[in-house]
């Protein structure tokens, strides 16, 4: 059986590994919950957008919101990435692993003053704009700021980009980005409003896109803008096309990296755009499949209707699932020749959405370890303190090395920072 994040995450004999380790042995080491990930998989995800465009004027942002953990960002800033982010709290983030602000990109649909102010002054790359309204409020705190921001838009080239209607961004009706047809109106707002200085475009049509077709459209319709917009005498410098490459969960086959960005870069190129600085924000397809959500099986719950495998990994730990009926993979750390059953693997944590996966058939018993596959991205960004439940340590992986990424949450952690009333508070 192969499995997401092969050959990284694969089984030796009855041992399930992540690259040289043990992954029952990292959970003994570490303790449960525990996220584990992969190094080599995550560059080797990375190497895939290198490859296609190595030799051009280029740079992947990676969407730092798919996973944050420090010691992933700097993995990636050692390996020469820019990063995509989305609040202040990011940002801070990507600087605190001493990331230069001039390779960062600031995507979102509402930033505040006070981040637009603070990005200014150390200085990002770009601000991606998404409304009128947020070009005006930029050109008053940069002005203000005695700064020029470099912007670009947003623009929402209204393509379905077939996937979760949650997770779906580049179509008319949600609140993503400019409108096709607005964007040339927008374009000559910007330039000349005082503090900001246009310097690129960019569109996100969605994520965990397996197929091609939505980005191809989606760069015809952004090429076409550009076009109009230059004849309007604005250059527009990079083109920015997003993230949004799909990772395999169960069966589907999305592209890979390499084949959908030359085949983008073979469009751009044929319709004499190949000049410009072209740019990616990947998320998921750099670290979807290069980590882990280990646990620990607390209890076989054997019913009439339905047989429960209780975990000590709960929604609180992985909202996908809960929040997106998303299905993860569940395997068992190490295989057993018992026979299996069929179960629905769920957390502590008193809800009914509260599971994992459902209708998983499994060999395992109570102290065993469970593997969730595929827990690289938007799994520990996502986790929430919900039941008062300390968030997960993590590890990453490289070789047979391993290294503690972050601490365990301890319970004093979780109410730090608030207040009882006073004594006099009647
Ligand atoms: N750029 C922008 C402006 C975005 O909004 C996103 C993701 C990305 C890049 C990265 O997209 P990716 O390559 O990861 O698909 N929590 C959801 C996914 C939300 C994606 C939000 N935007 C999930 O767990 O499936």
């Amino acid at each position: 059986m192969t499995l997401p994040g092969a050959p990284h995450i694969a089984y030796r004999g009855d041992d399930l590994f992540i690259e040289d380790r043990r992954v029952a042995e990292l959970a003994r080491a570490h303790g449960t919950p525990l996220y584990a990930y992969s190094r080599a998989a995550m560059l080797a995800a990375l190497a895939s957008y290198q490859r296609a465009l190595a030799g051009r004027d280029h740079l992947i942002c990676y969407a730092m919101k798919a996973n944050s953990s420090l010691a992933v960002l700097q993995t990636f800033a050692q390996a020469g990435c820019g990063f995509d982010i989305v609040s202040g709290g990011e940002l801070e983030r990507v600087l605190a692993c001493g990331v230069p602000a001039s390779k960062v990109v600031f995507s979102g649909v509402g930033k505040t003053r006070a981040e637009m102010r603070r990005a200014l002054e150390v200085g990002v790359m770009c601000f991606n704009v998404e409304s009128e309204a947020e070009l005006e409020v930029l050109s008053q705190v940069a002005s203000a700021a005695g700064r020029i921001a470099r912007v670009s838009l947003r623009v929402n080239p209204d393509v379905d980009a077939g996937t979760h209607p949650y997770i779906s961004t580049g179509l008319k009706g949600n609140k993503f980005g400019i409108a096709h047809q607005d964007a040339l109106a927008n374009y000559q707002r910007a330039a000349g409003l005082p503090g900001l200085h246009v310097v690129g475009i960019d569109c996100h049509i969605g994520s965990q896109i397996t197929d091609a077709g939505p980005y191809l459209d989606a760069l015809d319709r952004l090429l076409e803008l550009i076009e109009t917009i230059e004849a309007h005498g604005i250059p527009i410098h990079h083109l920015d096309l997003g993230g949004g490459l799909g990772i395999t969960y169960t069966d589907e086959a999305p592209p890979s990296a390499e084949a959908l960005v030359t085949s983008l870069l073979a469009r751009i190129d044929a319709r004499g755009h190949g000049h410009r600085r072209i740019m990616f924000e990947p998320g998921r397809s750099l670290v979807g499949n290069a980590g882990v959500l280990v646990s620990e099986v607390l209890y076989v719950k054997p019913g009439e209707q339905r047989n429960f495998c209780i975990v000590d990994a709960a929604m609180n730990d992985l909202m996908r699932p809960a929040m997106y009926q998303a299905w993860m993979r569940i395997v068992a750390c190490r295989r057993r020749d018992d026979p299996t059953m069929i179960f629905d693997v769920v957390g502590p944590v008193c809800e009914s959405g509260d599971w994992l996966g459902k209708d998983r058939a499994l060999a395992v018993r109570a102290g065993d370890c469970v593997a969730v596959l595929s827990a690289g991205a938007y799994s520990m960004t996502m986790a929430s303190n919900y039941n008062t439940r300390g968030r997960a340590a993590e590890v990453m992986v490289s070789g047979d090395r391993v290294w503690l990424i972050r601490d365990r949450e301890q319970p004093s952690e979780l109410f730090r920072g608030e207040h009882l009333l006073p004594a006099n508070a009647g």
